[in-house]
């Protein structure tokens, strides 16, 4: 049956706004900022605007009122193809809210609020958005965990990819309930007490998940699969860096976005790969936040530079599959 859509996600928001300054002042000073500028982001949340950015049919789920910062994250979605019509309202809910101060050589503090963060409850994600969507995807941070929406969905038989940065216990529980479970190397070292990746990798891979990934940024990642259970690394795309913030949610996002369209997990990887070294370049330096996100025609024509015969033109095929 086709499905109307090719993700569903729930997770953290975020707006970021974001100040830059010259240099970083020592406490009780006042100093000017020379730029400012706001943008979307969270795990969840960035990794579905960056499939929608492909092309995918996504739409994402929060607990929001009406207040600014949440009409801004669902207008921000908006900009980026994500369905927001299955929002929950809450009146008091919205995203998290980080100021975040770079000095120009590109350090940043991050100050975060969370106070407005509710977390999506099963009840808010009904059977029949669930039954419409190839794949669900969810993120963890903080506690409490979305383990109730993916015990939903597992009931359901849709699978669920987990992006889990939060190193709390109950995110155990959660990992575990994953179909694809895709973590930064902290978490998989945090969960396994293993700080090598591959061997961290190895640890967290289980015959029932169809994919264990773990990143580890410029270096890439490792997967294992119940079919070659072998831990496999894939080596990050050499690429003059610019932001690599959000460089991981852009690979959830890619990578849920080619399974969810029947790719095969290898291929999901080389794309998401791809798509998250594009990120990383933001166009040189000129884009920021969301605005570097790339879409599928700039991720084709980046594999097809990069790739060799016969591996270029046979997975150029396979990516047919995600127009
Ligand atoms: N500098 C880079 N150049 C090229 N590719 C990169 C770079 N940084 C990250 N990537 C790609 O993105 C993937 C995910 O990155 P990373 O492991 O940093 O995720 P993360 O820690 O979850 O980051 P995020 O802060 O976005 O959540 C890596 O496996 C790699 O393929
Ligand atoms: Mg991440």
């Amino acid at each position: 049956m086709e499905k109307r859509f090719d993700i569903v996600s729930a997770g953290i928001s975020a707006v970021d706004d974001l100040k830059y300054v010259d240099e970083y002042p020592p406490i009780d000073c006042k100093i000017p900022v020379h730029g400012s500028t706001r943008q979307g982001g969270g795990p969840a949340c960035t990794a579905t605007a960056a499939a929608g950015t492909l092309g995918g049919r996504t739409a994402y789920v929060a607990r929001f009122g009406e207040g600014e910062l949440a009409r801004y994250m669902v207008w921000a979605l908006g900009q980026h193809g994500v369905d927001t019509s299955h929002m929950v309202r809450d009146a008091e809910g919205g995203p998290y809210h980080s100021v975040i101060v770079v000095d120009r050589k590109g350090h940043r503090n991050v100050f975060y609020d969370p106070a407005l963060y509710r977390t999506v409850r099963a009840e808010d994600m009904p059977d029949d958005l669930i039954a419409s969507t190839a794949l669900v995807l969810l993120d963890h941070i903080t506690d409490p965990p979305l383990t109730p929406v993916a015990a939903k969905a597992r009931r359901l038989s849709v699978p669920v990819l987990g992006d889990l940065e939060g190193e709390t216990e109950a995110s155990r529980g959660l990992a575990a309930l994953t179909d694809y479970l895709v973590v930064p190397r902290h978490w998989a070292a945090w969960a396994t007490g293993a700080g090598d990746p591959t061997k961290a990798c190895a640890a967290l891979a289980s015959a029932e998940r169809r994919a264990t990934v773990v990143t580890n940024g410029v270096d890439g990642c490792y997967f294992s699969t119940p079919a070659h259970r072998e831990v496999r690394h894939v080596p990050a795309f050499q690429v003059q860096a610019f932001d690599t913030n959000g460089c991981g949610d852009t690979f959830h996002g890619a990578f849920a976005l080619s399974v969810a369209r029947g790719l095969e997990v290898a291929d999901a990887i080389v794309i998401a790969s791809a798509t998250a070294a594009l990120k990383a370049v933001a166009a040189g330096g000129r884009k920021r936040g969301w605005e570097a996100l790339p879409v599928l025609d700039a991720v084709r024509e980046f594999l097809g530079e990069r790739l060799q015969e016969p591996e270029r033109s046979a997975l150029l095929q396979k990516m047919e599959a995600l127009r």
